[in-house]
């Protein structure tokens, strides 16, 4: 019999959860005006609101902490992060931030105006957020296949070239400083953009002379993705695919939260000298001085050791994998969920699951706050309630998905947490047809209302 596959580390140190019963969070989430981010995660048994910043760290990550160079300039933690980023992505220009989002705004800074259009595969929201910020606008080219849970497709976050030479031909060239590719399209359900698709859009973008970036924050789930299903990358080593990948580029923001596997942190890398001389003063306006932006030392430290060990393929296996566990368990107890599963998490398709809640209650919310209730799970919304209302008509917006997503923190929950989630759905599966009301809007923010948002429960 073939040994099974088994996660490529042991625990040394362990976080004890908080365990709850069904009352105590009935009266939680109903002090938390039914938002999931207003609970305190010692109201929370597994959470899986995010995987951005809640992964567990190594020995060696936690060792380079204490090796951390505090310097104000020239440190030597930065000199380990700027090597380490160079070598990885080929890019030799490198500047650090305190996370993703900005790195967003430093480099969006120096290259987005007023009316300008940037084509892409599903923006994340805070990219989407800096772009409509300064009066630009972010155009979704991501193949139609994205926008159906129930269609096999091994890369759903690829571009539409269709979509992205319509808009190449119907903007003028100067309007369109970068088109930009966000690996693994986390807004469509972290899902993987092809190495092919990548060269097309490259040559795309070469004939109208236009740049191409990188939003990089799952570059390396990319990446196990690209060797796993694209044939002829199945014998190359991730950091060898992560060289090439990059190698179609200009350059890339990241968020390090995710496949650098630390606790916060972000960087850009560039090819244009011109480009990072022009970053590097926004970088010292809004995050500080060059050799640390907004990171400490010991911070850099750890990501420069966290680069290395989230590309190599036994830990992306064993990530993918847990995933993918959790999302076998819920197909065979028949919930309906997106297909093929993310890298970093599963979405659980709302529509499909409470499809007795109307849509103006909200039904992903009302799953998310049912999984919490029952289970103590937390998940997030990615519905109505993210989509936000219409600038103009002060409409609700109804995206094409109504989803839940599980996000799962990188190297923190075992096995047996995986089944008690699926299980923890499988129960609620099961009596779905007793849900028939949902939730109200009782106050909003005027943007990103999701995380303030307060909610009155429909009886
Ligand atoms: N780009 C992508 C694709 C992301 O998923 C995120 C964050 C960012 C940029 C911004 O990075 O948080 O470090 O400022 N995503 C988190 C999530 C918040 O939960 O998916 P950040």
């Amino acid at each position: 019999m073939v040994l099974p596959y088994i996660e490529p580390y042991k625990i040394k140190m362990v976080e004890s959860i908080h365990k709850s019963t069904i009352e105590q969070r009935k009266t939680w989430i109903k002090e938390a005006k039914y938002n999931l981010f207003k609970l305190s995660s010692d109201q929370v048994i597994i959470d899986l609101l995010t995987d951005s910043g809640t992964g567990a760290m190594s020995d060696k990550q936690w060792a380079e902490m204490m090796l951390g160079d505090e310097s104000y300039a020239g440190s030597r933690s930065f000199a380990k992060l700027e090597k380490t980023v160079q070598d990885l992505t080929g890019f030799p220009y490198f500047i650090p931030t305190h996370q993703g989002r900005a790195a967003e705004n430093v480099l969006f800074s120096a290259l987005v105006k007023e009316g300008d259009v940037i084509p892409g595969n599903s923006h994340f929201d805070t990219t989407k957020g800096h772009i409509e910020f300064r009066k630009a606008s972010a155009i979704d080219c991501t193949i139609e296949e994205a926008f159906d849970t129930s269609v096999y497709h091994p890369f759903k976050g690829n571009i539409d070239l269709r979509k992205l030479e319509e808009v190449f031909q119907s903007n003028p060239v100067e309007k369109i400083p970068f088109t930009l590719i966000t690996v693994t399209c986390n807004s469509a359900g972290g899902q993987p953009i092809s190495m092919k698709n990548i060269r097309e859009v490259r040559t795309l973008c070469n004939q109208y002379g236009i740049p191409l970036y990188f939003d990089s924050a799952r570059f390396a789930e990319n990446a196990y993705f690209i060797k796993t299903r694209e044939k002829e990358y199945e014998h190359q080593s991730i950091k060898a695919i992560v060289k090439e990948l990059f190698a179609h580029g200009d350059g890339m923001t990241m968020s390090a939260k995710k496949d650098g596997i630390v606790n916060m942190g972000g960087f850009i890398a560039l090819k244009d000298p011109n480009i990072y001389k022009e970053c590097i003063t926004y970088n010292i306006i809004y995050e500080g001085f060059v050799t640390y932006g907004g990171m400490s030392g010991r911070d850099m430290g750890a990501l420069a050791q966290g680069l290395q060990e989230s590309t190599e393929f036994d830990y992306l296996k064993s990530r993918v994998d847990q995933v993918h566990y959790l999302g076998q368990k819920l197909v065979e107890f028949g919930v309906p969920v997106q297909q093929p599963f993310g890298g970093h998490a599963i979405y659980l398709d709302a529509d499909k699951f409470v499809p007795n809640i109307a849509k103006q209650e909200y039904r992903a919310q009302s799953l998310a706050i049912e999984l919490y209730i029952m289970a103590g799970i937390r998940s997030v919304e990615i519905g109505t309630i993210l989509a936000d209302r219409d600038p103009v008509t002060r409409k609700n917006r109804y995206p094409k998905l109504e989803l839940v997503r599980l996000a799962i923190p990188r190297r923190t929950y075992t096995m047996s947490h995986m089944d008690y989630i699926a299980v923890a759905l499988k129960n609620i599966y099961e009596t779905r047809h007793e849900a028939k009301r949902g939730y109200d809007i009782k106050w909003e923010a005027p943007i990103m209302r999701h995380f303030t948002v307060e909610l009155e429960k429909l009886s």
